[in-house]
């Protein structure tokens, strides 16, 4: 249906929202929805493409969602910038934009929360505690006022796309999860709004982030076995950043993301480290050659 480009509506109100789609959902048109917290790049716009390809109505929320950041993150600095946002969501055709307060999210005496669980205790939980409990929280709350059949999250937060694929099956939600690749600069850094935090310095510097994972897809395409091997090869690069400080570089099982004893089928390298006191995170699937 409106597969031209097209100004979105903006809604903050959930009602507003809920009574626009309903007509559009009894009519027998699908919705695709993508969940952002705004200051869209290309990774963000690549989820609004694929809806966009997939789905008859598209719906973007925008809300940078307090509850999910802990004390001292970078909540308050976060990058906000509805107008250039609205300008690329014009550009792919969005048709409803959702950008709600935080009075329409949270209102006063709100008490319910969604505590993920084993998928969620290790890795980003160990240095952001809380934090999905804050991202599954709000997913659920935005799946409800949209009601989505077909949602859509980048492969760049991995532990949170597995986060979302649990709560998903065990609320029996009726939403496809789509996964999207990571896009990436041309260096090979993944694309990130917190990427703007970085000085020219320490943006030069992160590029050993993409480096020490597709280092280590090599080492595996070519018979490396060894989990501890990989990973200290990936500290090795990482440490070619003077100011990298790594919280977890870790190979895992893909879907339970407990650590491996050995590769003797796919695994994903993942990868948190802060540079000049920017946190990044990226990860990349690691495939042993088959046979
Ligand atoms: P945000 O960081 O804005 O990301 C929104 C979506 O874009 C997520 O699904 C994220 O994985 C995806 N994304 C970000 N960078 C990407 C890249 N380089 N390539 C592909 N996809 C990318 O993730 C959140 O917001 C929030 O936690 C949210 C789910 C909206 C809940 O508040």
């Amino acid at each position: 249906m409106s597969s031209e480009p097209t100004s979105p509506r903006v809604v903050s109100r959930s009602h507003e929202l809920q009574s626009a789609l309903k007509g559009l959902r009894r009519s027998g048109q699908t919705i695709g929805f993508v969940p952002t917290m705004g200051a869209l790049h290309e990774g963000h716009l690549s989820l609004v493409r694929a809806a966009r390809r997939e789905c008859d109505t598209v719906v973007v929320s925008i809300y940078v969602n307090p509850t999910q950041f802990g004390r001292g993150e970078d909540f308050d600095r976060y990058p906000r910038n509805l107008e250039a946002d609205m300008r690329l969501l014009s550009d792919v055709g969005v048709d409803w934009v959702f950008a709600p307060t935080d009075a329409e999210m949270y209102p006063e005496g709100f008490d319910t929360w969604v505590q993920p669980g084993r998928i969620a205790e290790r890795w980003e939980n160990e240095f952001r505690p809380g934090h999905f409990r804050g991202v599954a929280t709000v997913v659920l709350k935005l799946f409800c006022m949209v009601g989505p059949d077909r949602a859509y999250f980048g492969e760049k937060d991995y532990q949170q796309l597995l986060v979302i694929r649990r709560m998903v099956e065990d609320f029996n939600l009726p939403i496809t999860i789509c996964a999207c690749p990571t896009v990436r600069e041309p260096d090979g850094l993944a694309m990130s709004s917190r990427n703007a935090y970085l000085s020219p310095e320490h943006r030069r510097q992160a590029r050993v982030l993409s480096q020490s994972i597709f280092d280590a897809a090599e080492r595996v395409a070519s018979g490396e076995r060894s989990p501890d091997n990989l990973v200290a090869a990936m500290r090795k690069i990482i440490a070619e950043a003077s100011d990298a400080v790594i919280d977890y570089a870790a190979v895992v099982d893909p879907n339970t993301l407990e650590p491996v004893s050995a590769v003797t089928g796919p695994v994903q390298a993942l990868l948190a480290v802060r540079i000049g006191g920017v946190r990044l995170i990226d990860n990349l699937r690691l495939t042993p050659p088959s046979g």
